[in-house]
């Protein structure tokens, strides 16, 4: 069991990837803090974990104070912090030409500060500690781009290379600070993003040399591995799991 005891935070925890994420760590002997903005999703996968594995906190990412009060509660809780998975995320498609700056805030708020904030809370009690494992979930479109998702990509552009300052930053304080970045994976965001694009959702599942969508279970097998003792000399560093989409 890599997890043993280990104490985790998982943001958006309640759905797709970080639920399957935080259910993996539990199982790997983790207590799991799990964190979403949806508190009945978040209650639904912690009692689903198990309640001697799991404690369910509601958090939005977007509100810096609702984060610090969330890592309090953990460290009052469980008296540590081992790893912290900073994955909440929200997407909306569409033509950049036709977005306003609300839904650029928006998805700013969210899909970039929503992990500054986070990652910023934890850092203190894991700087004291000497120790600590970080792991942000970006996307593919940060690497490479992604039509009709303009404004999302640029934000997950911007948390890959806030993963590789804040890497830099906390090497020497024991504290290793590593990106995912999933290609297209078959959770209920993508299902929303999706609807009315069917046949371009097709025609780019062709493209993939795989030829399928990815599942959250293996997103989350990243992220354990990069969150877990086998990633000691990794930091910085971004992984795709994107079944060939894209290789950089
Ligand atoms: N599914 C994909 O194809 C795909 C591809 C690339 C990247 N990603 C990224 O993976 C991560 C997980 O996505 P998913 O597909 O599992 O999505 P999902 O919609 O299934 O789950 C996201 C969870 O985040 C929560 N959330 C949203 N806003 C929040 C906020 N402000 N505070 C706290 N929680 C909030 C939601 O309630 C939801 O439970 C996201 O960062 C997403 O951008 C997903």
């Amino acid at each position: 069991m890599r997890f043993q005891d280990q104490v985790a935070i998982v943001t958006g925890a309640g759905s797709g990837i970080g639920r399957e994420t935080a259910l993996q760590l539990a199982r790997e002997g983790a207590v799991v803090a799990v964190a979403d903005i949806d508190v009945a999703r978040a209650e639904a996968v912690a009692a689903e974990a198990g309640a001697e594995r799991a404690l369910a906190v509601a958090v939005d990412v977007t509100a810096a104070e609702q984060v610090r009060q969330m890592v309090r509660t953990v460290l009052d809780r469980f008296g540590r912090i081992d790893v912290l998975v900073s994955n909440a995320g929200w997407d909306r498609t569409g033509p950049f030409v036709e977005t306003d700056e609300a839904l650029w805030d928006k998805v700013i708020a969210i899909n970039f500060r929503g992990h500054l904030a986070c990652v910023h809370a934890v850092l203190p009690a894991m700087i004291e500690r000497g120790a600590g494992r970080i792991v942000t979930v970006a996307s593919d479109a940060g690497r490479v781009g992604s039509s009709g998702e303009v404004v999302y990509s640029g934000a997950k552009g911007a948390v890959i290379a806030f993963t590789k300052g804040v890497a830099r930053e906390v090497a020497r304080s024991g504290i290793a600070v590593n990106c995912v970045a999933p290609g297209l994976t078959d959770t209920p965001m993508l299902a929303e993003v999706s609807v009315g694009s069917e046949r371009l959702m097709e025609a780019i599942v062709r493209s993939i040399p795989m030829r399928r969508l990815g599942r959250p279970e293996e997103v989350a097998q990243a992220i354990l591995f990069l969150a877990s003792g086998q990633a000691t000399y990794i930091t910085g560093q971004t992984l795709s799991v994107n079944g060939g989409l894209t290789m950089v």
